[in-house]
């Protein structure tokens, strides 16, 4: 069967007004396991009885899994560039791993459907997971965050944002799939809301109230922006991102819940370095001054297609079928962004 034809979940949809990410780990157990692996055949018809009933609403989901609960609800063969996440920089700045298995990241335009989504999709599921992180996004106004500046606006669009998060031909087995890592960050928006806009904008690299980038010969060179920025082989790199602002005013909770999706880990990882260690080190994001990662998870998304067979996929069942065909599990741990060759390859048509 050609690659090229395996149907991506919905990781590249427009960007919502609202979004649930829940964290699951899976209980130890098979039967547990196997709840899991039915239930991912479940998901699309779940979202299909929940969506139709407001298709305006544009309801999506997308599900991934950490490199640990692949091996052991899949077994062989695994994603090639899958990985328990990464931690960067030392100290109060520190991007730290927390417990993950299964990441849902369930979008629409009204709360009320993300919400009775994620009630499915966990009631199916029962004791055999535990919610170990759930945050409810929204954006601000005109799609800002909570830090006050409007998020998204570098992303690709259309078939680029695809070229860059949809893995093709460099690991054929899970072509259609993608990456995603997720940060919970809460803010010091006491401390934030100190700053006058002009200094906050030297933070991030944009104009807050218009959203255009900074003049080149006043953008310092650990803005934001700046060290997000990425290229190799004189091409720019880019991932695609959905964060949400989240919070409790009541508990003085102020949060932005950065995801972002890439066909291979690495350029994220790349950025996360650039921001807490600093590039060159020591030159780091001063928004980390005012921000706090208290989670980090990196989870592969199967295509739409894995994600509907998985319930045959148990570590036994891939055992006695797989073979010789095992990608090289080396692949994007090679210290290159992994990607640039892939450009223009043209899987999506
Ligand atoms: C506290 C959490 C974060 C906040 C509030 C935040 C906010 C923003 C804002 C306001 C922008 C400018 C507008 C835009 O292009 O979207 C931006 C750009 C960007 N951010 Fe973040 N971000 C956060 C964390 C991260 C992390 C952890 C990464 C990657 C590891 C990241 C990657 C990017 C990238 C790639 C851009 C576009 C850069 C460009 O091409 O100009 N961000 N972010």
């Amino acid at each position: 069967m050609p690659n090229n034809t395996q149907e991506p979940q919905a990781v590249c949809d427009p960007i919502s007004r609202s979004a649930i990410f829940l964290t699951l780990t899976v209980a130890r157990g098979e039967d547990q396991a196997d709840t899991v692996r039915q239930w991912c055949g479940d998901i699309a018809a779940l979202v299909r009885a929940v969506g139709t009933r407001a298709p305006s609403a544009r309801l999506s989901c997308v599900c991934g899994f950490g490199a640990e609960a692949w091996a052991r609800l899949f077994g062989a063969p695994r994603p090639a560039a899958l990985h328990p996440f990464r931690e960067f920089g030392s100290g109060e700045r520190r991007a730290i791993a927390t417990p993950g298995d299964i990441l849902l990241h369930i979008r629409a335009d009204h709360m009320d459907l993300c919400f009775e989504l994620a009630a499915q999709l966990l009631g199916k599921l029962g004791d055999a997971v535990t919610v170990v992180d759930e945050v409810h996004g929204f954006r601000y106004f005109d799609l800002r965050d909570m830090v006050g500046f409007v998020d998204g606006t570098e992303n690709p669009s259309g078939r680029r944002a695809a070229d860059y998060t949809i893995i093709g031909a460099e690991d054929p087995e899970f072509a259609g799939g993608s990456y995603v890592i997720v940060q919970k960050y809460f803010h010091d928006l006491d401390a934030w809301n100190g700053l006058t806009v002009e200094q906050q904008e030297k933070i991030i690299g944009r104009e807050k109230l218009s959203d255009v980038e900074l003049d080149a010969a006043v953008k310092p060179s650990c803005s934001h922006s700046s060290l997000t920025t990425l290229e190799e082989n004189g091409q720019e790199v880019k991932i695609l991102r959905h964060n949400m602002a989240f919070g409790r005013p009541g508990a003085k909770e102020f949060g932005t819940y950065f995801i972002g999706y890439a066909r291979t880990p690495a350029p994220i990882e790349q950025m996360m370095e650039n921001m807490f260690v600093g590039r060159p080190p020591g030159n780091y994001d001063r928004l980390l001054d005012y921000s706090r990662a208290v989670t980090g998870g990196l989870f592969f998304v199967p295509s739409a297609d894995l994600l509907e067979a998985l319930p045959d996929r148990s570590p036994a069942a891939a055992a006695s079928t797989s073979s010789s065909s095992a990608p090289s599990h080396e692949a994007g741990r090679s210290g290159t962004l992994n990607i640039g060759s892939l450009k223009g390859t043209a899987q999506h048509e």
